[in-house]
């Protein structure tokens, strides 16, 4: 299959694509997402075979406003209704009730519940208003590779497997948005984001919990993707906690650094070694799975060490995607 790449003066022919149960890739604030009628269980399925995806860790549905999710949700409590109005569009994707038979269960995996997302993009928001029907949205990236924050990351992974690709140039955020459970009472953030536990705490005036968990295989967690191995380049991770840790390593050809630009300048790595995450925290949250995948490009690469960040709710979500790419491993 032969993989397009559409501007916005070719927005329509995306539209026509997915109308007929064909996979199209969107831009977002976050990360691109894969996109197909959410409301066909065989273009959902196609996502997960195009991904390689396992088949009970649900899809994200993804709506142009407020009234395309309606219908597929029991109920909108008051409290979803006050984030919606704050926080939508944006990188806040919200849990609720599904109503019963709605959707395919391949979008929601079986679960009770469906996760409902409504991007801050232009494009995206045309696309799904054109179409008339939500998308499904998980990353367009193959499982277990970083998420892809420009077209040609989708392109590398996915070419020849889905049959377009909406190209809206690099994401903003660069990780994947904050989900929050409001199925149960305290809400939980079950994925942190660029929208912090404490703004949305802020917003509903109650208190939110963070699920740490780890989870094992043998368990059905409640956001069933933590599970799995993600973000996992080919070579090692380390996440480096302490700056001073980058001069005691003992650096050779065969290790990638990516760090901020002041720490690097002065390491004593090759230049094409060094992945620059930027000047701070949003810099490297906007970076870091482009610098994963600068590397993994780079077979001679056996280690790749990170720097951390330890700034509180704020570097909840860089440190949760480098944690799983790292699978723990710390210096
Ligand atoms: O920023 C984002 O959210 C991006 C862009 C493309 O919108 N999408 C994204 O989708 O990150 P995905 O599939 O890569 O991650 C969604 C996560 C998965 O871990 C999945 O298990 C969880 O959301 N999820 C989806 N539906 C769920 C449900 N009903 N209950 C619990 N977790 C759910
Ligand atoms: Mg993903």
């Amino acid at each position: 299959m032969e993989t397009k790449i559409f501007k916005r003066e070719q927005l329509d022919e995306a539209v026509s694509l997915l109308r007929e149960g064909g996979l199209v890739a969107f831009p977002t604030e976050t990360v691109y997402g894969l996109g197909a009628l959410a409301t066909r269980d065989d273009s959902v399925k196609k996502v997960y075979a195009a991904k390689g995806r396992p088949s009970d860790n649900p899809l994200i549905v993804t709506v142009a406003d407020e009234a395309m999710m309606r219908p597929y949700a029991k109920e909108v409590p008051e409290r979803a209704e006050k984030l919606i109005k704050h926080f939508w569009p944006g990188p806040l994707t919200i849990l609720l009730l599904a109503k019963e038979g709605a959707l395919p269960e391949s979008v929601t995996g079986g679960l009770p519940t469906v996760a409902f997302r409504c991007p801050d993009d232009q494009l995206t928001h045309d696309l799904i208003a054109k179409l008339g029907y939500p998308i499904v949205g998980p990353s367009a990236n193959t499982s277990t590779k970083p998420s892809p924050t420009t077209a040609q990351h989708v392109y590398h992974d996915l070419k020849g497997k889905i049959a377009g690709i909406v190209d809206g140039g690099e994401t903003e955020v660069g990780l994947e948005s904050t989900i929050v459970d409001l199925s149960v009472n305290p809400a939980v953030v079950l994925r942190p984001g660029k929208i912090t536990p404490e703004e949305i705490s802020q917003v509903l005036g109650e208190e939110v919990l963070i699920n740490r968990g780890q989870v094992s295989d043998k368990d059905v967690p409640k956001a069933p993707g933590m599970k799995y191995r993600h973000y996992a380049p080919s070579a090692q991770v380390y996440v480096v906690d302490q700056a001073e840790t980058f001069d005691k390593l003992d650096l050779d050809a065969s290790c990638g650094v990516m760090a901020t630009s002041d720490l690097l300048e002065n390491l004593p790595v090759p230049e094409e070694n060094k992945f620059n995450l930027g000047k701070n925290l949003t810099e490297a949250d906007h970076n870091l799975f482009a610098g994963l995948r600068y590397f993994d490009d780079r077979p001679e690469i056996k280690s790749i060490y990170v720097e951390g960040f330890d700034q509180g709710e704020e570097s909840l979500a860089y440190m949760n995607r480098l944690n799983k790419a790292a699978g723990g491993h710390h210096v």
